[in-house]
């Protein structure tokens, strides 16, 4: 039996309005498709751990007690990651994955109002973080071939002095990249504002890291994860790098214990195995350069060239339906429709031969179709 009358309890709808109205206004982050044979649609490594090396951490985990609580921070990992990176581990903060991360950029950065200038297209939570922080933000679109308008981005900067720049070079989700001189201009101008430079995709990018700049501006943060190159996206490992005295500042907003013992211990594990991550990183390469040259080859497809493990592409086929025809033949790519500024646009990760053959087959059977469904109507 009810304790309280239904007419005099608190309306549902009350409730729900105390909720900030930033958050209300947001749609839940989806991606779906886990179980898709051909999953070609989150940009992660194909690679799981060797079968050995996962045994020898499953015989170490059943030796962690997991009725205790980790270090508050995972300082292993960070002292693993600084001698790889031959950084200062004061100048490292660990994160469970890189867009965990970037909550605590605005945590840290944006209070309502605060401007924060960012590229467009960019990797989405970027621009739901600003939201959610209630930032002023100023979107910088891309030039007319999908690059990034620098002048567009300094300009802006002069303009609104924001107190944070993310730049994603390699960029997702079209898979261009800065080159270092010109992300140099922008932390150069956005002084002292902070520019982050979100390098998930760095280890497929011939120009490679900015990580050189760190040296002589304590404005720049760059972000990284161990979700692409390392394979290890369902343990959520990622980390942002920066001066001690900025890493100390940001350390303070963070909650303890965001990286349990097990992400830690694998993430170590293949700090210790470079020539691995070496060898995973070619094949990953060169199964990109793969799907760049076979897609350019086909009759109506345009590629945008990629600095990443994904490539950005159209066809002449509406993109759902495009999809759907691939989803009938096991294949889930991305529609990147939802970006204004990519409408039409379909966005696939290099896989295993196997999954890029499959990928090629089911691609070269959905174009041969008619371009529109055949009940679709003309302006639709
Ligand atoms: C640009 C960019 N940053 C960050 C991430 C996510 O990284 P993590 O898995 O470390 O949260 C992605 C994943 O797609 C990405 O494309």
């Amino acid at each position: 039996m009810a304790i309280t009358e239904p007419s005099q309890a608190t309306s549902l709808e009350a409730v729900l309005q105390t909720i900030r109205p930033a958050v209300r206004a947001e749609h839940p982050y989806l991606v779906g498709g886990t179980d898709t044979p051909v999953k070609l649609n989150q940009n992660e490594s194909p690679f799981d751990l060797p079968a050995d090396l996962k045994a020898e951490l499953l015989d170490a985990f059943a030796r962690v007690d997991f009725n205790r609580y980790p270090t508050e921070q995972p300082d292993r990992l960070r002292h693993a990651l600084a001698d790889a990176l031959a950084c200062d581990p004061e100048g490292l903060l660990i994160g469970n994955g890189s867009n965990e991360l970037t909550y605590t950029l605005g945590l840290v950065l944006i209070d309502p109002g605060t401007p924060v200038v960012l590229p467009r297209p960019m990797f989405s939570l970027y621009e739901k973080v600003v939201r959610l922080f209630d930032g002023a933000l100023t979107p910088v679109p891309p030039r007319p071939d999908l690059r990034f308008d620098t002048e567009g981005l300094l300009a802006a900067v002069r303009a609104v002095r924001p107190a944070l720049v993310v730049l994603t070079t390699p960029n997702n989700p079209t898979g261009l990249a800065m080159t270092p001189a010109e992300v140099e201009a922008v932390v150069a101008e956005a002084a002292p504002g902070f520019v982050v430079v979100d390098e998930a995709y760095v280890e497929f990018n011939e120009a490679g890291s900015v990580q050189p700049l760190l040296e002589a501006y304590p404005n720049l943060l760059v972000m990284r994860t161990f979700s692409k190159a390392y394979g290890l996206a369902g343990l959520r490992i990622g980390y942002l790098m920066g001066h001690p005295a900025v890493i100390r500042e940001f350390g303070k907003s963070r909650l303890p214990f965001m990286v349990d013992r097990l992400a830690e211990m694998t993430a170590c594990a293949l700090l210790a195995r470079p020539a691995l991550i070496r060898e995973r990183v070619a094949a990953m390469r060169a199964a990109r350069q793969e799907l760049e040259a076979m897609l350019a080859a086909m009759e109506g497809v345009e590629v945008v060239p990629s600095q990443t493990n994904f490539v950005l592409f159209r066809t002449l086929v509406e993109p759902a339906l495009l999809m759907a025809r691939l989803a009938e033949q096991g294949v889930l790519v991305r529609n990147m429709g939802g970006y204004p500024e990519l409408k039409g646009y379909l966005r696939v990760n290099a896989g295993t031969p196997a999954e890029n053959k499959a990928f090629r087959a089911a691609l070269e059977s959905a174009l041969q179709k008619p371009v529109t469904a055949p009940d679709a109507s003309p302006s639709s």
